[in-house]
């Protein structure tokens, strides 16, 4: 980061010496105003609950412009990776900072794809809950208990056992999830294939069973491993931020990518996609687009908890560009299987549109995100709903191990502990029972 010739001066009206603080530059985005030694030299705290204004760490890995709705990671726009490259280029480049060249290419797959398989006790574990879990409390689970597998690769300042928790991590979460469901419904798992590409071999996991061949649609596969792409990386968003706190303990990958999981459950967050195919579902059965404006009209209302789910995000105050390319993946999909009158993509279609023309969402600037068609389009996958998440989090997985091992690699990085502002009771006494009120 570049200090930048002007410094924040911060004066107190009751006459406190005023402080000096420095100001830094990025490559691109805001400057920072470094507060690191506020503490110390004032007593006072800065107060930012949400992170609204505060920058967390200095990173090099992805950036949004909310406004232009811009994504772009090691500095490629999302539009671009996601029409020209695959996932396991995408890993690449969040992982290393540069795209493979043919070569670095065909190395990292044949890693990637030897490492898919899981330990087989991982079938004895899963068979620990009831066959009705939620994927998430068993991804949760199992992404925790991989660090008991690896005890040879478990130290996190370890460069070595983080680039080997990074490859097992990326190559077993299809695994995982293609496991969590199959276990969900009661079929056998698949084992993967080394022959497939990574997004063949999970729709293979997922939708093959041991009594014949299974024949994988080229169209459903690309469409994947695009969702996969869209959803990498994105910045500090709550479940990486929770990465990066519960890593900076020190504990090992595999826990701190467990701690992003059940972050990303979270329907103001990673589950937000299952919770907008509900909200389509839920229009759709109260009689569809002729309801829209009654269902408009509750989201509206003060008084109702009713959101329109995969609208509206913290950065963006522009459409999501992840959603646009997800709007184009859903339509391939749906014509490539003959489901273009898909009446949940023509309702949020017409959602949309009444949406973005509605004052109440002009006016907060709340445009569709990453989640509003994924839900559709994963639908037509014939991936089920409480599945959408545990997808979005096998995703996410190389970019939370990109986020938590530039912090782990930064000589400067402290365990993070926030502080507060304390508005409980002052100090008082323990009295004895027969005097409490
Ligand atoms: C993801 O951070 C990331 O990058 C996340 C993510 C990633 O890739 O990691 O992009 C993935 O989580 C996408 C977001 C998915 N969540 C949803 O779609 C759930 C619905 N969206 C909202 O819950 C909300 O928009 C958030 C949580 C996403 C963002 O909320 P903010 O930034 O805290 O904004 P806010 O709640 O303060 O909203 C500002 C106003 C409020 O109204 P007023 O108080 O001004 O009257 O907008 C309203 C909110 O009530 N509002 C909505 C709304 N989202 C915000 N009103 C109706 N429907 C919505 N979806």
């Amino acid at each position: 980061m570049t200090p930048s010739n002007v410094k924040a001066t911060l004066s107190f009206s009751d006459g406190s010496p005023a402080m000096e603080l420095p100001i830094y530059k990025g490559s691109i985005g805001p400057d920072v105003i470094d507060i690191r030694k506020l503490y110390a030299q004032t007593g006072k705290f800065t107060y930012d609950p949400g992170f609204l204004s505060t920058a967390a760490c200095n990173s090099t890995i992805t950036y949004i412009d909310g406004d232009k709705g811009e994504l772009l990671y090691r500095g490629y726009p999302i539009e671009q990776l996601a029409t020209q490259c695959d996932f396991l280029d995408t890993c690449y480049l969040l992982l290393y900072g540069e795209l493979p060249n043919a070569q670095q290419q065909k190395d990292f797959d044949t890693l990637v794809t030897r490492h898919t398989m899981v330990n087989e006790q991982m079938q004895f574990y899963l068979r620990g809950f009831r066959r009705d879990a939620h994927p998430m409390a068993v991804m949760t689970g199992l992404v925790g208990a991989l660090s008991a597998f690896y005890h040879d690769s478990t130290d996190i300042h370890n460069a070595k056992h983080r680039e080997i928790s990074a490859i097992r991590l990326i190559a077993k979460m299809p695994t995982l999830v293609a496991m969590a469901y199959k276990y969900g419904i009661g079929q056998p798992f698949i084992y993967p294939r080394n022959e497939l590409s990574y997004s063949a071999n999970f729709m293979r996991m997922m939708f093959a069973t041991p009594c014949e061949e299974y024949v994988s649609n080229p169209v459903l596969v690309r469409a994947i491993d695009r969702i996969f792409i869209l959803h990498a990386d994105h910045e500090q968003n709550a479940s990486t931020s929770t990465v990066r706190l519960c890593g900076s303990s020190g504990t090992n990958p595999f826990a701190a990518i467990a701690a992003g999981v059940a972050c990303l459950w979270g329907p103001a967050h990673g589950g937000a996609n299952e919770a907008a195919l509900n909200m389509l579902k839920e229009i759709q059965r109260e009689g569809g687009v002729e309801k829209i404006g009654e269902f408009i009209k509750r989201v509206k209302d003060k008084n109702s908890t009713v959101k329109l789910m995969g609208f509206g995000h913290r950065v963006y105050k522009n459409y999501d560009p992840r959603a646009k390319l997800m709007r184009e993946t859903c339509h391939e999909v749906l014509e490539a299987l003959g489901l273009h009158d898909d009446p949940l993509f023509k309702l949020a279609m017409s959602l949309e549109k009444i949406a973005l023309e509605d004052e109440y969402f002009v006016a907060r600037k709340l445009y569709p995100n990453v989640d509003f068609y994924s839900g559709i389009v994963q639908s037509a996958l014939g991936i089920p709903v409480t599945l959408f998440t545990a997808i979005f989090a096998l995703a996410r997985t190389v970019g939370w191990i990109a986020q938590l091992n530039e912090m782990i690699a930064d000589p400067e990085y402290k365990i993070g502990r926030p502080r507060q502002l304390y508005a409980g009771s002052v100090r008082r006494d323990v009295l004895p029972i027969a005097a409490r009120a």
